[in-house]
This record gives structure tokens, sequence and C-alpha cells, in this order.
């Protein structure tokens, strides 16, 4: 019941006025968001790949509003590869981007998220890795998905990101499956309507099993992205299979978020990559957390009273 009002609340900024300036906030926020520069999520870098983890990078940010906000996201990222460079971990740590934060929803937002993003996928590919598109709400997608395929002509090892909950996602995981993709799959963070998208948590448990099995009998990279044991053991079953080696597909998880899980799953050999996003802008990403799990929420609130 909570989930879909603190999602309405992750998009108005008198919540974001609101919540970003409560004092003890940002205490409760490191959890999943444990940096606001690139200087504070280096040590996180070397310490996780340290232990056997791989990971992808997330500059927080998204629904930015004017065209200089777009260059600086794209220059937060440039900046961030340049750190990269220096730790020589390859493709061990990967980006995720929003295009929103590169300016897709602005007056000619396609191509101006495509002409930011390119810089980034291309400095990324000259340190050995490469970029993951992130999925936003339904309305982004099919523009989401052109400059996916706009970027792969050069950088065939750019990936997306696909959504359970909406009913198209079906018929996407053939169409990337079938051109040899990296795609990651995960339940769906956003709050969409129900033309569009499955509303009940076993519906879209369902649904995701289903587009698991497209991308692992297909030909592309699947990359699982969830916390769910029950979805995590269906991959490794459906994995086997297919007859897929261990490095042939890779599980993805948040930061700050079953983080025994993601070790146990490295010391079984498996790809574990875990989401590390860092930054100032962190408060739509900070929500949908407190929306995935309401028990977050209560955690959030008893911090505000205590204070
Ligand atoms: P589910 O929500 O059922 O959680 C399973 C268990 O995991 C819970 O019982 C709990 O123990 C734990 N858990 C899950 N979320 C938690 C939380 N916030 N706090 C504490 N515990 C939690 N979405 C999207 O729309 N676009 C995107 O691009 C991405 N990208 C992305 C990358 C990666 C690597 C992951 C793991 C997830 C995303 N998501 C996303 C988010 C995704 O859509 C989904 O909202 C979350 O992963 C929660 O769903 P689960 O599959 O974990 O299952």
């Amino acid at each position: 019941m909570l989930g879909p009002v603190i999602l309405a609340a992750s998009r108005s900024d008198r919540m974001r006025r609101l919540i970003s300036a409560a004092p003890v906030t940002k205490q409760v926020v490191d959890r999943f968001i444990p940096g606001e520069t690139v200087a504070d999520i280096v040590p996180i870098i070397k310490d996780l790949t340290a232990k056997g983890l791989e990971l992808t990078m997330d500059v927080v940010g998204e629904d930015i509003t004017t065209p200089e906000q777009a260059t600086a996201a794209r220059d937060a990222y440039l900046a961030l590869i340049e750190h990269l460079e220096q730790l020589e971990l390859g493709e061990r740590v990967e980006m995720s981007v929003k295009l929103s934060m590169f300016g897709q929803a602005l007056e000619g937002g396609h191509e101006l998220a495509l002409a930011n993003v390119r810089p980034v996928v291309e400095a990324a590919a000259a340190i050995g890795t490469t970029v993951t598109l992130d999925a936003e709400d339904h309305t982004t997608l099919d523009s989401m998905f052109a400059i996916h395929e706009e970027l792969r002509k050069d950088f065939p090892q750019t990936g997306c990101v696909i959504q359970a909950y909406l009913f198209r996602t079906e018929a996407d995981a053939r169409r990337l499956a079938a051109s040899g993709s990296r795609v990651r799959l995960v339940k769906g963070a956003y709050k969409e309507p129900a033309e569009v998208a499955y509303q009940q948590k076993h519906e879209i448990d369902k649904a995701y099993v289903r587009v698991l099995r497209i991308l692992m009998e297909g030909e592309g990279y699947p990359m699982i992205g969830s916390h769910d044991p029950r979805l995590i053991a269906i991959a490794q079953e459906l994995a086997h299979k297919a007859g897929r080696k261990l490095d042939e597909y890779e599980f993805q998880m948040l930061y700050g978020i079953r983080s025994d899980e993601h070790l146990r799953l490295a010391a079984e050999g498996h790809r574990m990559r875990v989401y590390t996003a860092y930054g100032t802008d962190w408060y739509g990403y900070f929500m949908r957390r407190l929306a995935e799990k309401p028990a977050n929420l209560r955690f959030f609130l008893r911090s505000m009273v205590s204070k």
C-alpha cells in the first residue's frame, strides 16, 4: 500500500526539498548511497573489488531541467572514468546511466541524450569497460531502446535494462536476446498504470521468470538484477538448463541490500556485480529504495523522530 504513495512522492519537488533538507536524512541515505564525490567512492570501489565483487557505478541524478545539467552529468561520468582508468579494473567496474539525467526529457531530448551519453560510452570503451542504460518510466523506453541500438553499432557491449512488470517486456526481451545484447532484467521500480504494467507482486514475479527464460535461452548476456532469493535460485536453474557457464551470465544487486548474499554468490564462483550509486542528487534513487521495502520507511521515520 505504501509503495505507490512513496513513488508518487519521489516525483514531488516539494517533498524533494523537505526530505533533502531534513537534518538526519544523510545518515539514513548513506546505507544506499555511500558517497557524494569520486574521492568518497574510490575506496569503496577498491574494497568491493578486493572482495571479488564487480561493480556498476551510478552517479545519482535524473529528470534534469536544463541542457547545462545534462552536460554536467556527462562530465561527472567522464571524471569517474578518469579515476577508474588509474585503478585498471577494466570491465570489473562498469557504469549505469539514466538518460533523463543526460537531457532525454528536454526539447530535442532524444538527440541531446544520445549526444551526451556517447562520449561516456566511448571513454568507457577506451578503458576496457562499458555502460548500461537504466530503464526509467515506461514513457521513456522507446527512446532508450533506440539510443541503445544506435550506441551498439559502434559499442556492441553497451547494455540496457528491461522491467518485468511491463507488458511490453517479453517482446523486448525476444528482440534483445536475438541480437546478442547485454540485458539486465529487473522487476521495475516506478509507479506505472495498470494499462501498461502488472500491479500484483505474484504477477510480476511470474513475468520475471518468463522473461528470464527468454534471456537465458537466447544469444545475449543476461544480467539478473534482483535480491529475491526465489528468483536467484530459478535463474541458476535456468542457466544450468540452457547450458550456460558461470561467466555467461551475472547477478546484480544494489549496494546496501543483502550484502551477505553478494559475497555468497561471488564465493560460489558467480559473477556478482554491485550497483553502487553516489553523488548529491540522491532523492529519486533513495525514495525508490524506501518504496521497495516499507521497513526502510519505518527506519527512516524513526531516525527523524529520535533526533
Ligand atoms: P523484491 O522487491 O521482492 O525484494 C526481494 C528481497 O530483497 C526483499 O524481501 C528484501 O529482503 C530485499 N530488498 C529488496 N529491495 C530492498 C530495499 N530497497 N531495501 C531493503 N531490502 C530490499 N529498476 C528499474 O525500474 N530500472 C532500473 O534500471 C533498475 N536497475 C536496477 C539495477 C539493479 C542491479 C537492481 C538489483 C535493481 C534495479 N532496479 C531497477 C530496481 C528493481 O526494479 C526493483 O525495484 C528492486 O530490485 C527490488 O526488487 P527485487 O527483485 O529485489 O525483489
